[in-house]
């Protein structure tokens, strides 16, 4: 799938089976997104801490939780998966092959998201504040920035969180 060519891919959720696939979109995905950041070896250490098959078959049962994907019909090249909190709604992941980008995938699995969790008063996440490719994407859906945070379990990496209210939007 070339850059920014628009390609129809179905959002559904995501079974068992897509995982290995999932694994090996988030590998490239994190290595195209934050190697320039965090270098690649940290990047493989973070991908096995966050991305291993254990962890994601956790964040797939999860109760109170969404994990969708982009699929084409022959290859996932998106996933997403947010997780409610109360009535607050964290997007965990959503992340888009880099050659898929820029084509509408992004703002699917996003729709997706925010119909899954129709009654969430709230929609939150953390973003790298270098990454100003995903913080502009949020901003320009309605997500506003909320200041500087850090990683949760690696407090060496900065984070912004960043806020959007359902209500605010719909007017
Ligand atoms: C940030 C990221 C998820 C955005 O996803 P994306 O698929 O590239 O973004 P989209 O193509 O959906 O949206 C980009 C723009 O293209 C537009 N667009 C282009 N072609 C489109 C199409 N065919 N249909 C709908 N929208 C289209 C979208 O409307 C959107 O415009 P807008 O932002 O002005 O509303 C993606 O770039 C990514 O995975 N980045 C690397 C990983 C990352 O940083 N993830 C976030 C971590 S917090």
């Amino acid at each position: 799938m070339p850059d920014g060519e628009s390609t129809p891919v179905f959002v559904r959720t995501a079974s068992k089976q897509d995982l290995e696939p999932v694994r090996t979109l988030l590998r490239q995905t994190f290595h195209d997104t934050y190697d320039g950041l965090f270098g690649a070896e940290r990047v493989e250490a973070l991908l096995a801490e966050w991305h291993s098959l254990e962890a994601l078959t956790r964040q797939l049962s999860a109760p109170r939780s969404e994990f969708v994907v982009a699929d084409t019909g022959s290859e996932i090249v998106g996933v997403a998966s947010a997780i409610q909190e109360g009535r607050a709604v964290k997007l965990q992941q959503l992340y888009v092959v880099p050659q898929a980008q820029g084509a509408g995938v992004g703002l699917s699995l996003l729709q997706e998201i925010f119909f899954c969790f129709d009654d969430a008063d709230t929609f939150w996440l953390e973003v790298h504040p270098e990454n100003r490719k995903a913080i502009d994407f949020y901003a320009r859906q309605g997500f506003a920035e909320k200041g500087p945070t850090s990683c949760r379990q690696h407090e060496d990496i900065p984070a912004i969180r960043m806020e959007l209210n359902p209500q605010e939007i719909a007017g």
